[in-house]
């Protein structure tokens, strides 16, 4: 099905082609990512490319706003927020005349492919046009504007679409470019409010020393003077998507979005939700609010009408924080500079494949993949959203904006308010963190109990791992325990390396002791390998014949079975915003290279995003063996490009990338080649990339995981419940919880052995070496490439997002 394409043979493809680049619209962070990797493929498949500055305005402008571009144009804007060629709305090429002046600015300079990254207004706009190209070059010979050969030379225009939006409200693509970076402002916001106003819960705080009697538990009581609620009104006029995921992320105690009117008396509901949460120790209420949202009428329901509401009924401190155009402010997340530069290089490909029949595309993701999509089927089909919601069939609304998006619209209804506790189901889930502590581990444990809980089981916290489950120390969860939780760090928990096959007598006691039924293990490497052990043990031990479920999580993304571990994206993003601060600080000095080291084990995919991320020189990792000659190479490439003018250079190491060819080595080897072009230091990032607060997708994904591992062991637990007690032997009753591409998936743990490298701590095959060939062209990597997989076609069966 897939076809695979060496980079090498694309280069010079695009020779004699021009083609040039516009950002439109509002802008959104990535966009900068997108334009450089729209001109660097282009200029490296050999076409000449044009940026054109100022949107639509600059095309029907022409003159200086349509700019030959030069492989540094583009340098150092990745990191950049905003659109750095602008993005003027323009009403001019809403009119044939403005589009005529367009078509005229582009045939003379003979660029008949354009790449246009914009909402799906700009998008509609860019297909009339093209739709039109013959016409209006038949005008413009008519009036002897430009002559009949230059008409038959140019007569096609190719368009190819990139969406760019922070509201995630186009169908067919998984992420638009901008909606992750506007979650991250959101939640920087939320998490400012969140420490201006303390709970008065139990906090427990964990000093994380791996010796116990070390270890603080501190039982914070804040003295509640008075409740506070915050109204807070994120963008979205038509889409709900942002403000749905932010609720989510944060354990907001009430959400209003266009998709999912509140039914009539939600007013009554929302202040009994909130006196509920007073009541059992909140002193905080959080509502989010999208622009858009309206009431089953239609009607608009405005953030002032919410606090007024909140103000007279509860007569509660309540304040309306309106984030506007912060939302699209600030620099790119990790994930936006990724997906623009994957979306960008494959728009490339796709505008020199376009033949005259081929529907203009989108190009949008799918699972981690590039596809390129029918525009205008997919335009139609996000009208269709709008139109359910103007004719009130909000169910359909909801469903037509995906299965991402109606999922977590269930997870949300499902967390965010105390359940009725069924009747005791009599079984007791236990919950442990193994491993290193990675972002993401508290809002899984906090969606998988509450959930256990609403299911009625005991749920039964483990500190430190297997280590604390062997020396039983467990304590029983309720609901108030894990509020808060989404948006903490590291592992609230407690957690440890140890692997459990030295213990395995004294952890079946503890499960005998408190009568487990069920294990949940988030973790990384160790989570999978100690389950594994656990499950080896079952023919000595009849106790552990019980559902066990592993949650990836680990900033090196080494588990098997899975594309994503929890913690991952919040590393990427710490390592990337250590290397942006650490190129910056040498801005004003003289030319200079940074070595800078990533953790990850044997893993390279930090080393690989971040350098992505931050347009790295090189990224040495293990899977990608390197020789002297590499180097060598790298480091002439560095010279040169620092003698053209070019001030900074950042090459990135992974921990473990050569034994031999160590991060001082490579210090030293880039010193003593740079001697009087440039000086050369080194950056270790160390632990950092554990990173502080979660990223919205980490938390988002935890909470999702957390759900689905507990759905899964539940059933579990019914299936293979027989004469009073739990009997699970089958190897699909010990798994590891994944995400491959889209769905998500439970594979048995021994099933992941043959795939697993136990010396290096990985899986066999990664999906993300095809990112690799990607890293290296855009920045412009002398050595032969491997292969560069295209995006497949996609065709929209069924609307947005990933399950
Ligand atoms: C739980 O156990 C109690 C007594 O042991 C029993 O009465 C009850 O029916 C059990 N509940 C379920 C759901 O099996
Ligand atoms: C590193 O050097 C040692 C000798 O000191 C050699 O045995 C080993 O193979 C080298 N490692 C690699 C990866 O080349
Ligand atoms: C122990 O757990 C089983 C379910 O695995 C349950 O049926 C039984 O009632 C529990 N025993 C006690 C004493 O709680």
């Amino acid at each position: 099905k897939m076809s695979s394409m060496d980079l090498e043979k694309l280069k010079m493809t695009g020779a004699g082609r021009a083609m040039a680049v516009l950002t439109s619209g509002g802008d959104a962070q990535g966009m900068n990512a997108a334009v450089r990797a729209v001109t660097r493929m282009g200029i490296y498949v050999g076409a000449k490319v044009y940026l054109i500055y100022e949107g639509y305005q600059g095309l029907v402008d022409g003159g200086d706003n349509i700019k030959l571009a030069h492989w540094q144009s583009v340098t150092n804007i990745i990191q950049q927020g905003g659109t750095v060629i602008g993005s003027a709305r323009c009403k001019a090429f809403t009119t044939r005349e403005g589009r005529l002046a367009a078509a005229f600015n582009l045939v003379k300079k003979g660029i008949t492919n354009l790449c246009v990254c914009g909402g799906d207004g700009s998008l509609t706009g860019a297909n009339i046009f093209r739709s039109e190209w013959s016409s209006l070059l038949d005008e413009l010979v008519q009036k002897g504007r430009i002559t009949d050969t230059l008409a038959r030379q140019h007569g096609h225009l190719n368009i190819v679409g990139l969406v760019g939006s922070i509201d995630n409200d186009f169908c067919g693509t998984d992420m638009t470019i901008g909606a992750d970076s506007a979650l991250h402002r959101i939640m920087e916001i939320i998490d400012a409010i969140m420490t201006t106003a303390q709970r008065s819960d139990t906090v427990i705080l964990n000093s994380g020393s791996t010796e116990p009697y070390i270890r603080l538990i501190l039982c914070v009581f804040i003295p509640a003077y008075h409740q506070r609620t915050f109204v807070l009104e994120v963008m979205g006029r038509h889409c709900g998507y942002l403000a749905l995921v932010s609720a989510l992320a944060s354990g907001a105690d009430w959400l209003l979005i266009p998709e999912a009117p509140p039914q009539e008396g939600w007013e009554d509901c929302m202040c009994s939700r909130l006196e509920g949460s007073r009541i059992t120790g909140s002193r905080l209420n959080i509502i989010i609010i999208a622009e858009g949202a309206i009431d089953r009428n239609g009607k608009p329901i405005t953030s002032t009408y919410v606090k007024d509401l909140v103000v007279q009924r509860l007569g509660y401190d309540t304040r309306v924080t309106v984030l506007g155009h912060v939302q699209r402010g600030g620099t790119p997340s990790a994930f936006d500079r990724v997906l623009s530069s994957k979306l960008g290089m494959e728009a490339v490909i796709a505008l020199l494949e376009a033949t005259p029949d081929t529907p203009a595309c989108a190009i949008g993701l799918s699972g981690n993949r590039a596809v390129r999509l029918p525009l205008m089927e997919c335009v139609e089909m996000t009208k269709l959203v709008q139109t359910a919601m103007n004719e009130k069939r909000f169910d359909e609304a909801v469903k037509l904006r995906g299965g991402s998006f109606e999922n977590n619209w269930n997870i949300y209804k499902l967390l965010a308010f105390e359940k009725p506790i069924q009747s005791g189901s009599n079984f007791s889930l236990a919950i442990l963190n193994v491993g290193a502590p990675a972002a993401g581990m508290n809002a899984a444990v906090r969606s998988a109990a509450r959930l256990a809980l609403a299911q009625g089981h005991k749920v039964y916290a483990v500190q430190d791992g297997f280590q604390g489950l062997a020396n039983g120390e467990l304590f029983e969860m309720e609901w108030h325990s894990v509020a808060g939780w989404t948006g903490q760090g590291g592992s609230l928990l407690g957690t440890k390396r140890t692997l459990p096959n030295k213990h395995m007598e004294k952890i079946v006691e503890t499960i005998i002791k408190f009568n487990i039924s069920a294990l949940l293990v988030i973790g990384g490497f160790e989570g999978y390998a100690g389950v594994l052990q656990l499950f080896e043990a079952r023919s000595h031990y009849d106790e552990l014949c019980i559902p066990m479920c592993v949650i990836p999580a680990t900033i090196s993304n080494n588990v098997p079975g899975t594309d994503f571990s929890l913690g991952a994206d919040t590393a990427v993003n710490a390592a990337m915003e250590g290397c942006d601060k650490i190129k910056q600080s040498a801005s004003g000095t003289k030319r200079r290279v940074f070595v800078v080291e990533t953790m990850g084990g044997f893993c390279g995919y930090l080393a690989t995003c971040t350098g992505i991320a931050v347009g790295a020189d090189a990224a040495y990792i293990f899977e990608d063996p390197f020789n002297i000659h590499d180097l060598k190479t790298n480091v002439e490439h560095l010279t040169e490009k620092m003698k053209k003018d070019v001030q900074r250079g950042l090459v990135l190491r992974n921990e473990n990338c050569h034994e031999n060819y160590t991060t001082d080595f490579i210090h030293r080897l880039y010193s003593s080649e740079g001697k009087g072009i440039f000086d050369c230091r080194v950056n270790v990032l160390g632990h950092l990339q554990q990173g502080g607060a979660p990223s919205p997708f980490d938390r988002n994904f935890g909470t999702k995981l957390g759900v689905k591992a507990t759905q899964w062991i539940s059933e579990r637990l019914t299936e293979n419940f027989r004469q009073g007690r739990v009997i699970a032997n089958s190897p699909d009753t010990a798994c590891v919880l994944g995400l491959n591409r889209k769905v998500i998936s439970f594979i048995p743990v021994t099933e992941l052995k043959d795939v697993t490298d136990f010396e290096h701590r990985m899986p066999k095959v990664q999906w993300w070496f095809n990112l690799r060939p990607m890293l290296k062209m855009l920045a412009k990597y002398q050595t032969s490439f491997c292969e560069y997989v295209p995006g497949e076609i996609e065709h929209v069966t069924r609307p947005c997002g990933v399950d």
